[in-house]
């Protein structure tokens, strides 16, 4: 495949279904290079993990997407991302980030395993013989742990799917008109359902996230409130299904693996790191370069520059991970930028780890026959990577 090839096939259904040989040639190409209207696209471990601790790449936020689309507030949607913590900078990012991590402690996380397990127990005890493994376990597992987190009563579990479904459109780096549209109205559905449930919980404050979250000592503003609660909803469980559905593929795929995390479920977190290394539920994290930087071996970005980081190229580099697509949970010190890194590495992460590392090892002795059952469908997405449907037999 040549360079020009590979970049074209992450913009398409057929590369976007294996992009590791696309990466493979791009990142042996450079580094970091522009292309496609001047964006430009960093390949490798070193340089993707540099780039998301320097001070100077910052997110695009409302200054950067008023230069460009004057009317970005009125796509609900994109303004409830844009003014969430994920697109800001400090010192804006520092309030929210902060706000925020002040309620969502380990103690609270720590406080979710017992949900998760039995959540996960009755699924697991409800999946047919034959079942579509992200409607029946990898949706539904994430969504209740996220809606207990943040107070959402069970019933509207499922009506939440659809809205994230057409909102997390937004971080693609290209979409249709028909896709903002959707984008607009679940923005709007989801704001109109916070603002009813933030009232509720000012009149009687309980022990979860938006009661405290909305509690007069946070320090934000109306619509920050709102934005980072649509954002967390959102950012808490697409992903996650999506670190689900792809870990079980995995682990069915190496039989040998999974047989060894069935006998001794300690060794979890090791092979969730793994899971996230090999195929990252997020694909590509967004900046642009505030000012000109002078990077190493030669290399420049100008002022004002957009960059896509590779996260799932940068996982696998062999410079960073020999044999990199081997799946192998002994790899010596696996660290892989699935989650970002810097001032926005991703809130959840202890919880999104904790699910896997609690989901996987029920999922192999509970079903002992559970394996793959006909071709499974990705979601024809860049940025966020994971099944539609996952054909299973569990006997
Ligand atoms: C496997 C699951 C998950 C993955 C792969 C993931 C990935 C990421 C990544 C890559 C970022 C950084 C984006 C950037 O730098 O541009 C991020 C940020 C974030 N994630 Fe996650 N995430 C996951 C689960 C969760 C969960 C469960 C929650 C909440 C309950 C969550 C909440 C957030 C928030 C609030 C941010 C923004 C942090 C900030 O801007 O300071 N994520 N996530």
């Amino acid at each position: 495949m040549d360079f020009q090839t590979a970049l074209e096939s992450l913009f398409a259904a057929e590369g976007r279904r294996d992009p590791y040989p696309a990466y493979e040639v791009l990142r042996s190409h450079a580094p970091m290079f522009a292309a496609l209207d001047g964006r430009w696209f960093v390949t490798t471990h070193a340089l993707t993990s540099h780039l998301l601790r320097h001070p100077a790449v910052r997110v695009a936020d409302a200054a950067v997407y008023d230069g460009y689309w004057p009317d970005w507030r009125e796509n609900r949607g994109v303004a409830s991302i844009v003014q969430s913590m994920l697109l800001s900078n400090p010192p804006d990012h520092t309030r929210m980030r902060r706000a925020a991590a002040a309620t969502f402690t380990a103690r609270r996380v720590a406080a979710l395993r017992d949900v998760i397990a039995e959540r996960a127990a009755d699924l697991i005890k409800e999946m047919p013989e034959r079942a579509d493994f992200v409607s029946a376990f990898a949706y539904p597992l994430p969504i209740a742990v996220i809606c207990a987190l943040l107070g959402v009563p069970d019933s509207d579990q499922p009506w939440f799917r659809r809205q994230a479904a057409d909102l997390t459109v937004v971080l693609e780096p290209i979409s249709t008109e028909e896709e903002m549209r959707r984008a607009d109205a679940a923005g709007r559905e989801l704001e109109d359902y916070f603002i009813g449930l933030i009232a509720e919980r000012r009149r009687e404050p309980r022990e979860d996230l938006t009661s405290a979250l909305a509690s007069e000592g946070s320090g934000l503003t109306g619509s920050e409130l709102l934005s980072n609660l649509v954002l967390l909803l959102v950012a808490g469980f697409e992903t996650t299904t999506n670190l689900l559905g792809t870990g079980i593929k995995v682990l069915l795929e190496h039989p040998d693996q999974a047989d060894r995390l069935r006998a001794d479920p300690e060794l979890a977190p090791a092979f969730v790191e793994e899971i996230l290394r090999y195929d990252s539920p997020v694909q590509f994290a967004a900046r642009y370069a505030a000012e000109p930087l002078d990077l190493d071996g030669g290399l420049h970005l100008p002022a004002g520059a957009d960059v896509n980081l590779l996260l799932g190229s940068a996982n696998r580099d062999p410079e960073r991970y020999p044999d990199p697509h081997r799946f192998d949970p002994d790899r010596p010190n696996i660290q892989p930028v699935s989650f970002g890194g810097g001032a926005h590495y991703c809130l959840g992460a202890p919880l999104a780890r904790l699910e896997a590392q609690v989901a996987f090892p029920m999922l192999l002795t509970m079903l002992p026959a559970l394996a793959l059952a006909g071709e499974p469908r990705l979601r024809d997405r860049l940025v966020l990577r994971g099944f539609a449907e996952l054909p299973i037999t569990t006997g």
